[in-house]
Protein backbone atom coordinates (compact mmCIF):
# COMPACT_ATOMS: atom_id res chain seq x y z
CA UNK A 1 0.00 0.00 0.00
CA UNK A 2 1.22 3.35 -0.46
CA UNK A 3 1.81 5.17 2.80
CA UNK A 4 3.31 8.97 3.51
CA UNK A 5 7.19 9.64 3.72
CA UNK A 6 6.42 10.97 7.22
CA UNK A 7 4.46 7.67 8.56
CA UNK A 8 7.42 5.56 6.98
CA UNK A 9 10.22 7.71 8.60
CA UNK A 10 8.35 8.16 12.02
CA UNK A 11 8.84 4.21 12.41
CA UNK A 12 11.94 4.09 11.64
CA UNK A 13 13.09 6.72 13.69
CA UNK A 14 11.41 4.82 16.32
CA UNK A 15 12.77 1.79 15.60
CA UNK A 16 16.55 2.95 14.60
CA UNK A 17 16.59 2.46 11.34
CA UNK A 18 17.47 3.88 7.91
CA UNK A 19 15.28 3.36 5.14
CA UNK A 20 17.22 3.14 1.45
CA UNK A 21 15.49 5.15 -1.13
CA UNK A 22 16.32 3.95 -5.04
CA UNK A 23 15.82 5.99 -8.07
CA UNK A 24 13.42 4.11 -10.64
CA UNK A 25 13.52 4.68 -14.19
CA UNK A 26 12.05 1.63 -15.26
CA UNK A 27 10.63 -2.00 -14.82
CA UNK A 28 13.27 -3.68 -13.80
CA UNK A 29 14.66 -1.57 -11.46
CA UNK A 30 10.88 -1.19 -9.54
CA UNK A 31 10.80 -4.86 -9.42
CA UNK A 32 14.56 -5.55 -8.62
CA UNK A 33 13.63 -3.20 -5.55
CA UNK A 34 10.24 -4.90 -4.89
CA UNK A 35 11.53 -8.55 -4.88
CA UNK A 36 14.60 -7.54 -2.72
CA UNK A 37 11.89 -5.83 0.07
CA UNK A 38 9.94 -8.95 -0.07
CA UNK A 39 12.70 -11.30 0.58
CA UNK A 40 13.98 -9.28 3.83
CA UNK A 41 10.43 -7.96 4.83
CA UNK A 42 11.38 -4.45 3.99
CA UNK A 43 9.66 -1.23 3.79
CA UNK A 44 10.08 0.84 0.35
CA UNK A 45 10.96 4.49 -1.27
CA UNK A 46 10.39 4.17 -4.58
CA UNK A 47 11.98 7.75 -6.25
CA UNK A 48 11.53 9.47 -9.26
CA UNK A 49 13.69 12.15 -10.67
CA UNK A 50 12.88 15.09 -13.65
CA UNK A 51 15.10 12.82 -15.50
CA UNK A 52 13.04 9.54 -15.09
CA UNK A 53 9.71 11.71 -15.75
CA UNK A 54 11.35 12.26 -19.02
CA UNK A 55 12.69 8.89 -19.80
CA UNK A 56 9.48 6.90 -18.85
CA UNK A 57 6.78 9.58 -18.84
CA UNK A 58 4.92 10.87 -15.95
CA UNK A 59 2.02 8.17 -16.12
CA UNK A 60 4.43 5.06 -16.98
CA UNK A 61 5.98 6.19 -13.84
CA UNK A 62 3.10 6.36 -12.27
CA UNK A 63 1.85 2.73 -13.01
CA UNK A 64 4.86 1.18 -12.54
CA UNK A 65 4.91 2.29 -8.75
CA UNK A 66 1.22 1.34 -8.73
CA UNK A 67 1.97 -1.95 -9.78
CA UNK A 68 4.37 -2.87 -7.48
CA UNK A 69 1.44 -2.35 -4.60
CA UNK A 70 -0.51 -4.45 -6.45
CA UNK A 71 1.98 -6.99 -6.54
CA UNK A 72 3.24 -6.50 -2.97
CA UNK A 73 0.26 -5.28 -1.25
CA UNK A 74 1.49 -6.09 2.34
CA UNK A 75 4.72 -4.04 1.60
CA UNK A 76 4.24 -0.17 2.75
CA UNK A 77 5.34 1.99 -0.80
CA UNK A 78 6.47 6.15 -0.58
CA UNK A 79 6.03 7.49 -4.06
CA UNK A 80 8.64 10.29 -3.50
CA UNK A 81 9.31 12.77 -6.45
CA UNK A 82 13.11 13.27 -5.81
CA UNK A 83 14.68 16.90 -6.20
CA UNK A 84 11.69 19.03 -7.42
CA UNK A 85 13.16 22.14 -8.66
CA UNK A 86 9.93 24.57 -7.84
CA UNK A 87 6.36 24.70 -6.07
CA UNK A 88 5.28 24.26 -9.67
CA UNK A 89 6.93 20.65 -9.91
CA UNK A 90 5.44 19.43 -6.85
CA UNK A 91 2.24 20.54 -7.24
CA UNK A 92 2.58 17.85 -10.26
CA UNK A 93 3.55 15.22 -8.47
CA UNK A 94 1.05 15.59 -6.07
CA UNK A 95 -1.24 15.65 -8.85
CA UNK A 96 -0.13 12.73 -9.84
CA UNK A 97 -0.72 10.71 -6.91
CA UNK A 98 2.98 10.89 -5.31
CA UNK A 99 2.67 10.28 -1.40
CA UNK A 100 5.80 12.33 -0.73
CA UNK A 101 7.65 15.37 -2.96
CA UNK A 102 11.39 16.72 -2.65
CA UNK A 103 11.86 20.11 -2.84
CA UNK A 104 14.89 21.03 -3.59
CA UNK A 105 15.26 24.97 -2.98
CA UNK A 106 19.11 24.88 -2.61
CA UNK A 107 19.19 24.75 -6.23
CA UNK A 108 17.60 27.11 -8.46
CA UNK A 109 15.22 26.23 -11.61
CA UNK A 110 18.11 25.39 -13.45
CA UNK A 111 19.53 22.48 -10.76
CA UNK A 112 22.51 23.83 -11.00
CA UNK A 113 22.61 28.00 -9.38
CA UNK A 114 23.05 27.75 -5.52
CA UNK A 115 20.32 29.91 -4.26
CA UNK A 116 20.08 32.09 -1.08
CA UNK A 117 18.45 31.19 2.42
CA UNK A 118 15.69 33.18 1.95
CA UNK A 119 15.03 31.61 -1.35
CA UNK A 120 14.95 28.48 -0.17
CA UNK A 121 12.52 29.02 2.87
CA UNK A 122 10.09 30.75 0.26
CA UNK A 123 9.88 27.77 -2.13
CA UNK A 124 10.17 25.53 0.72
CA UNK A 125 7.57 26.59 2.67
CA UNK A 126 4.71 27.40 0.01
CA UNK A 127 5.62 23.24 -0.78
CA UNK A 128 4.89 22.36 2.28
CA UNK A 129 2.38 24.48 2.67
CA UNK A 130 0.30 22.94 -0.61
CA UNK A 131 1.46 19.10 0.46
CA UNK A 132 0.58 18.73 4.09
CA UNK A 133 -3.24 20.06 3.26
CA UNK A 134 -3.31 17.00 0.73
CA UNK A 135 -1.49 14.39 2.91
CA UNK A 136 1.78 14.43 1.33
CA UNK A 137 5.62 14.58 2.65
CA UNK A 138 8.30 17.16 1.87
CA UNK A 139 11.66 16.84 2.47
CA UNK A 140 13.95 19.85 1.93
CA UNK A 141 17.28 20.50 1.22
CA UNK A 142 19.95 22.97 2.94
CA UNK A 143 23.68 23.35 2.08
CA UNK A 144 25.57 22.13 -0.89
CA UNK A 145 26.02 18.79 -1.93
CA UNK A 146 29.70 17.75 -2.82
CA UNK A 147 32.45 15.97 -1.95
CA UNK A 148 34.68 16.48 0.67
CA UNK A 149 37.48 15.46 -0.92
CA UNK A 150 36.98 16.47 -4.15
CA UNK A 151 34.39 20.04 -3.58
CA UNK A 152 32.63 18.57 -6.55
CA UNK A 153 29.07 18.41 -6.82
CA UNK A 154 29.12 15.30 -9.09
CA UNK A 155 27.24 17.12 -11.39
CA UNK A 156 26.61 14.53 -14.54
CA UNK A 157 22.97 13.68 -12.82
CA UNK A 158 22.10 17.29 -13.75
CA UNK A 159 21.05 18.03 -10.29
CA UNK A 160 24.24 19.85 -8.52
CA UNK A 161 26.56 23.26 -8.62
CA UNK A 162 28.92 23.59 -11.03
CA UNK A 163 32.14 24.24 -10.25
CA UNK A 164 34.27 23.32 -7.11
CA UNK A 165 33.15 23.99 -3.72
CA UNK A 166 34.79 25.60 -0.20
CA UNK A 167 35.29 22.99 2.57
CA UNK A 168 32.50 25.26 4.56
CA UNK A 169 30.15 25.22 1.81
CA UNK A 170 29.80 21.46 1.78
CA UNK A 171 28.46 20.71 5.85
CA UNK A 172 25.09 22.11 6.19
CA UNK A 173 25.30 24.55 9.37
CA UNK A 174 23.32 22.94 12.30
CA UNK A 175 22.01 26.21 13.71
CA UNK A 176 20.64 27.16 10.00
CA UNK A 177 19.12 23.76 10.22
CA UNK A 178 17.09 24.28 13.09
CA UNK A 179 15.75 27.30 12.00
CA UNK A 180 15.03 26.39 8.20
CA UNK A 181 13.03 23.46 9.54
CA UNK A 182 11.01 26.18 12.37
CA UNK A 183 10.41 28.44 9.11
CA UNK A 184 9.20 25.49 6.47
CA UNK A 185 7.97 22.75 8.66
CA UNK A 186 9.33 19.70 6.16
CA UNK A 187 9.08 16.48 7.34
CA UNK A 188 12.85 15.56 6.48
CA UNK A 189 16.33 17.68 5.51
CA UNK A 190 18.34 16.43 3.13
CA UNK A 191 21.52 18.08 4.43
CA UNK A 192 25.33 18.60 3.02
CA UNK A 193 27.52 16.26 5.60
CA UNK A 194 30.63 14.88 2.31
CA UNK A 195 28.50 13.42 -0.82
CA UNK A 196 28.39 13.96 -3.97
CA UNK A 197 25.93 12.26 -7.14
CA UNK A 198 27.21 9.67 -8.83
CA UNK A 199 29.96 7.28 -9.42
CA UNK A 200 32.88 10.01 -9.08
CA UNK A 201 32.92 10.50 -5.47
CA UNK A 202 36.59 9.96 -4.02
CA UNK A 203 39.59 9.29 -5.91
CA UNK A 204 41.09 7.70 -2.99
CA UNK A 205 40.52 4.19 -1.26
CA UNK A 206 38.23 5.41 1.60
CA UNK A 207 39.87 5.26 5.24
CA UNK A 208 36.54 6.16 7.51
CA UNK A 209 36.34 9.49 7.13
CA UNK A 210 34.12 9.96 3.88
CA UNK A 211 31.27 11.75 5.97
CA UNK A 212 30.99 13.79 8.43
CA UNK A 213 29.76 11.99 11.24
CA UNK A 214 30.75 14.86 13.80
CA UNK A 215 28.46 17.21 11.41
CA UNK A 216 25.48 14.76 11.38
CA UNK A 217 25.35 14.46 15.16
CA UNK A 218 25.28 17.73 16.00
CA UNK A 219 22.27 18.88 13.20
CA UNK A 220 20.50 15.66 14.51
CA UNK A 221 20.53 17.36 18.45
CA UNK A 222 19.11 20.75 16.89
CA UNK A 223 16.44 19.40 15.19
CA UNK A 224 15.81 15.23 16.52
CA UNK A 225 12.15 15.62 15.53
CA UNK A 226 13.45 15.79 11.68
CA UNK A 227 14.30 13.36 9.41
CA UNK A 228 17.71 13.58 8.14
CA UNK A 229 18.33 12.37 4.41
CA UNK A 230 21.18 11.51 2.68
CA UNK A 231 21.80 11.78 -1.04
CA UNK A 232 24.77 10.88 -2.72
CA UNK A 233 24.96 7.46 -0.74
CA UNK A 234 25.99 4.75 -3.26
CA UNK A 235 28.83 2.79 -2.34
CA UNK A 236 30.07 2.44 -6.35
CA UNK A 237 30.67 -1.53 -5.48
CA UNK A 238 34.42 -2.39 -6.74
CA UNK A 239 33.24 -5.64 -7.81
CA UNK A 240 30.90 -4.30 -10.66
CA UNK A 241 33.24 -1.65 -11.54
CA UNK A 242 35.50 -4.58 -12.21
CA UNK A 243 32.89 -6.43 -14.22
CA UNK A 244 32.37 -3.42 -16.35
CA UNK A 245 35.73 -2.83 -17.67
CA UNK A 246 36.58 -6.92 -17.68
CA UNK A 247 33.72 -6.99 -20.39
CA UNK A 248 34.33 -3.54 -22.54
CA UNK A 249 33.92 -1.23 -20.03
CA UNK A 250 36.21 1.66 -19.69
CA UNK A 251 35.47 3.36 -16.19
CA UNK A 252 38.96 5.28 -14.17
CA UNK A 253 38.95 4.05 -10.32
CA UNK A 254 36.62 5.66 -8.25
CA UNK A 255 34.82 5.08 -4.95
CA UNK A 256 31.78 5.86 -3.27
CA UNK A 257 30.96 5.89 0.37
CA UNK A 258 31.81 2.55 2.26
CA UNK A 259 27.78 1.11 3.54
CA UNK A 260 29.58 1.16 7.42
CA UNK A 261 29.70 4.88 7.52
CA UNK A 262 26.28 5.16 6.40
CA UNK A 263 24.99 2.35 9.15
CA UNK A 264 26.70 4.95 11.47
CA UNK A 265 25.20 8.15 10.16
CA UNK A 266 21.73 6.05 10.87
CA UNK A 267 23.00 5.69 14.68
CA UNK A 268 22.66 9.35 14.35
CA UNK A 269 19.42 10.37 12.64
CA UNK A 270 19.73 9.71 8.88
CA UNK A 271 16.51 7.71 7.93
CA UNK A 272 16.13 8.22 4.19
CA UNK A 273 19.49 7.05 2.55
CA UNK A 274 19.35 7.84 -1.64
CA UNK A 275 20.79 5.53 -3.77
CA UNK A 276 20.71 5.21 -7.82
CA UNK A 277 24.42 4.71 -9.26
CA UNK A 278 24.60 1.10 -7.73
CA UNK A 279 21.97 -0.32 -9.31
CA UNK A 280 23.28 1.92 -12.93
CA UNK A 281 26.66 0.17 -12.25
CA UNK A 282 25.04 -3.80 -11.17
CA UNK A 283 22.73 -3.06 -14.06
CA UNK A 284 25.53 -2.32 -16.46
CA UNK A 285 27.74 -4.94 -15.42
CA UNK A 286 25.23 -7.47 -15.74
CA UNK A 287 24.43 -6.40 -19.34
CA UNK A 288 28.25 -6.50 -20.38
CA UNK A 289 29.07 -9.54 -19.15
CA UNK A 290 25.99 -11.31 -20.78
CA UNK A 291 26.18 -9.91 -24.16
CA UNK A 292 30.32 -10.65 -24.08
CA UNK A 293 30.05 -13.98 -22.86
CA UNK A 294 26.45 -14.98 -25.38
CA UNK A 295 27.22 -13.20 -28.46
CA UNK A 296 24.57 -14.69 -30.46
CA UNK A 297 21.54 -13.80 -27.87
CA UNK A 298 19.20 -10.87 -28.71
CA UNK A 299 16.29 -11.73 -26.81
CA UNK A 300 16.35 -8.29 -24.25
CA UNK A 301 14.28 -10.85 -21.53
CA UNK A 302 17.65 -12.39 -21.11
CA UNK A 303 19.56 -9.39 -20.37
CA UNK A 304 17.03 -7.55 -18.51
CA UNK A 305 16.40 -10.64 -16.46
CA UNK A 306 19.88 -10.41 -15.33
CA UNK A 307 19.79 -6.61 -14.56
CA UNK A 308 17.32 -7.59 -12.36
CA UNK A 309 19.11 -10.55 -10.52
CA UNK A 310 22.16 -7.98 -9.89
CA UNK A 311 20.40 -5.01 -8.71
CA UNK A 312 18.16 -6.89 -6.41
CA UNK A 313 21.46 -8.51 -4.50
CA UNK A 314 22.49 -4.92 -4.07
CA UNK A 315 19.01 -4.09 -2.87
CA UNK A 316 18.96 -7.01 -0.48
CA UNK A 317 22.16 -5.95 0.83
CA UNK A 318 21.60 -2.69 1.83
CA UNK A 319 18.32 -3.28 3.16
CA UNK A 320 19.89 -5.73 5.97
CA UNK A 321 22.70 -3.28 6.45
CA UNK A 322 20.69 -0.26 7.26
CA UNK A 323 18.11 -2.39 9.84
CA UNK A 324 15.31 -2.10 7.01
CA UNK A 325 14.68 -5.57 6.95
CA UNK A 326 12.18 -7.14 9.11
CA UNK A 327 10.11 -3.88 9.32
CA UNK A 328 7.65 -3.88 6.29
O1 LIG B 1 19.70 12.96 -7.85
C1 LIG B 1 20.09 12.42 -8.88
C2 LIG B 1 19.62 11.07 -9.25
O2 LIG B 1 20.70 10.22 -9.39
C3 LIG B 1 18.73 11.14 -10.47
O3 LIG B 1 19.44 11.16 -11.67
O4 LIG B 1 18.28 12.94 -13.01
O5 LIG B 1 19.71 11.20 -14.11
O6 LIG B 1 17.50 10.58 -13.14
P1 LIG B 1 18.69 11.50 -13.07
P1 LIG C 1 23.97 8.38 -5.93
O1 LIG C 1 24.36 9.02 -7.21
O2 LIG C 1 25.11 8.30 -4.95
O3 LIG C 1 23.38 7.02 -6.14
O4 LIG C 1 22.85 9.29 -5.23
C1 LIG C 1 21.53 9.35 -5.73
C2 LIG C 1 20.73 10.47 -5.15
O5 LIG C 1 21.13 11.15 -4.21
C3 LIG C 1 19.43 10.74 -5.77
O6 LIG C 1 18.78 11.86 -5.23
NA1 LIG D 1 22.07 21.45 -2.13
ZN1 LIG E 1 19.98 13.56 -4.70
Amino acid sequence: ALVSMRQLLDHAAEHGYGVPAFNVNNLEQVRAIMEAADATDSPVILQASAGARKYAGAPFLRHLILAATEEFPHIPVVMHQDHGTSPAVCQRSIQLGFSSVMMDGSLGEDGKTPTDYDYNVDVTRRTVDMAHACGVSVEGELGCLGSLETGMAGEEDGIGAEGKLEHDQLLTDPEEAADFVKATGVDALAIAIGTSHGAYKFTRPPTGDTLSIQRIKEIHARIPDTHLVMHGSSSVPQEWLAVINEFGGAIPETYGVPVEEIVEGIKHGVRKVNIDTDLRLASTGAVRRFLAENPAEFDPRKYLALTTKAMKEVCMARYEAFGTAGNA
